[in-house]
């Protein structure tokens, strides 16, 4: 016996199987601490010839203990003992799970994006951190009469199984868009999504693999890092300023890097609201024409614009380079769940493909309503109609900083959108005072929840769409009173004695 188990008392005639009786030894040895957390297993060939079994006995021995999480195996590296060993549990104890499944730990992003879905129903808390329409600017009448119209006229077709790229009338509604305002010519570029957040991922999936370049704005949706989080991608991190994402900083990466997509939001960018600049954008368009990089474009925000003059799309000036990602989810409503991608050639196909495997379409019913009331001219009147309800909460969130806040942050107005970029003059830890702020009942959007990289500074996204403005005063009064009290507690950390 070479190895420090012995592994040589097998009952080769018994009732229970090889396999069993091999994972009952190593169980056993974990449990006992005979065989130590991080320790490496002998190869599957190691463990055939010691246990005198074969190779694919052995195999399986790993395999099995995998499952009940003992042990954890890396290609390439070999199968290790895990720290956590499970307890044995009863049957309805479905702690063994989370030891079970693969290594797949939640972002920092995914656990704010899903906080922010929770807290935003909680009615202690006022919810800064949820960029939602308000459901009193929903057009519950309009849609209703288009809904009715839709199950008179196009019943069969809504109830029925479609192609992955969507309903064709949808499609010729937003490309008619697409002409008017620069993002798309033709329906066949368009490929309807179940929102905005599928598009970006579709859009990452088709274009990125593990260990590629993406090199992100900062501070940008979480949606969208948590998605490119999970790709695998190295991420760089490209400041965003008023003009919108540096481009110099983007040069100097593509310097050192072979990027392979570039993520960013061209008008009424969450969070600071900034548009980028005409000049960047043609010299933008121009280095991923020059250099053959993808561009994800997100335009969600674009209509929600309260300031400025609409900017022209990126994909406009390079239509072969840029993905161009939008949905009605900030102008009518999240839960329509209608949003689309619009690019051209093998990558528009690779999308396709990526959409029917993942939920063949999205729902034909909304897709059919979002048509008639796009071809009714109904969706402009109401984005007209809603901007001055957004822009009344803007300004009262930017009066409530200055009222609870004044001189202790720094944050410029958005032009557009449903968000605001504060950061504060003098640094705090941000996730110390998020939870800080959450028992003091109100919620924000922490900085490193969407930002690329560590930074020093303590920024956050305050969302002003869903609340009203006694809401939104409210909600900063205790956020300020968090702040205060968090200073307070570190003044006094620092001067108590060390014992
Ligand atoms: C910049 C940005 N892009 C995409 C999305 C996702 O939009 P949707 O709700 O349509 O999935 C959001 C949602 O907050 C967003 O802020």
């Amino acid at each position: 016996m070479s190895y420090k188990l012995d592994l040589s008392q097998l009952q080769r005639d018994g009732d229970t199987s090889l396999t069993q009786q091999l994972v009952d030894r190593f169980s056993v040895a974990i449990e006992a601490g005979e065989l130590e957390p991080g320790e490496k297993l002998p190869p599957t060939r190691a463990l055939a010839a010691e246990a005198g079994i074969n190779h694919l006995t052995a195999a399986r021995v790993y395999r099995r203990l995998a499952e009940l999480g003992y042990v954890t195996a890396t290609v390439g590296r070999g199968t290790f003992v895990r720290s956590l060993v499970p307890a044995a549990g009863a049957d309805g104890d479905d702690g063994w799970q989370s030891l079970a499944l693969p290594d797949s730990p939640i972002s920092y992003q995914s656990e704010i994006i899903s906080d922010l879905f929770r807290l935003a129903a909680e009615p202690d808390v006022i919810s800064l951190a949820t960029g939602f329409v308000s459901p009193k600017t929903y057009p519950l009448a309009e849609l209703s009469e288009v809904s009715a119209e839709v199950f008179e006229q196009d019943g069969e077709a809504a109830l029925g199984y479609l192609t992955a790229e969507g309903v064709p009338a949808l499609r010729e509604q937003i490309a008619a868009r697409g002409r008017k305002l620069g993002f798309a010519s033709d329906p066949e570029e368009i490929i309807v999504t179940s929102g905005g957040q599928q598009a970006i991922d579709l859009v990452v999936r088709a274009v990125v693999g593990p260990d590629d370049v993406v090199a992100l704005e900062s501070p940008t949706f979480a949606g969208a890092l948590a998605c490119l989080r999970a790709s695998g991608a190295r991420l760089v991190g490209i400041p965003v300023d008023a003009q919108g994402m540096d481009v110099d900083a983007l040069e100097q990466v593509l310097a050192r890097n072979e990027v392979k997509l570039c993520v960013l939001q061209t008008a009424c960018h969450n969070p600071t609201g900034a548009d980028l600049s005409p000049e960047r954008r043609e010299r933008l368009a121009r280095l991923a024409v020059e250099r053959n990089f993808f561009i994800l474009e997100d335009g969600v925000y674009s209509n929600v614009r309260f300031e400025g003059k609409p900017v022209s799309p990126l994909r406009q000036a390079a239509p072969g380079h840029v993905l161009y990602v939008n949905s009605l989810s900030k102008t009518v409503g999240g839960g329509l769940r209608i949003g689309w991608v619009a690019a051209r050639g093998p990558v528009l196909d690779r999308v396709a493909t990526l959409k029917l495997e993942t939920d063949f379409f999205t729902a034909a019913l909304t897709q059919h309503i979002a048509a008639r009331w796009l071809a009714r001219g109904g969706y402009e009147r109401h984005v007209e109609a809603t901007l001055p309800f957004y822009r009344e909460r803007r300004d009262a969130l930017m009066e409530a900083l200055e009222r609870h806040l004044a001189g202790e942050y720094r944050a410029s107005s958005p032009r557009g959108g449903h968000h605001l970029w504060v950061t504060l003059n003098r640094s705090l830890d941000e996730r110390a005072l998020y939870s800080e702020a959450v028992r003091h009942g109100v919620a924000f959007t922490p900085g490193a929840a969407v930002t690329v990289e560590r930074r020093s500074q303590t920024s956050m996204r305050l969302s002003f769409s869903l609340l009203d403005p006694e809401e939104l005063d409210e909600g900063v009064r205790r956020l300020a009173r968090a702040i205060r009290e968090l200073r307070r507690r570190s003044r006094l950390s620092r001067a108590a004695p060390v014992s």
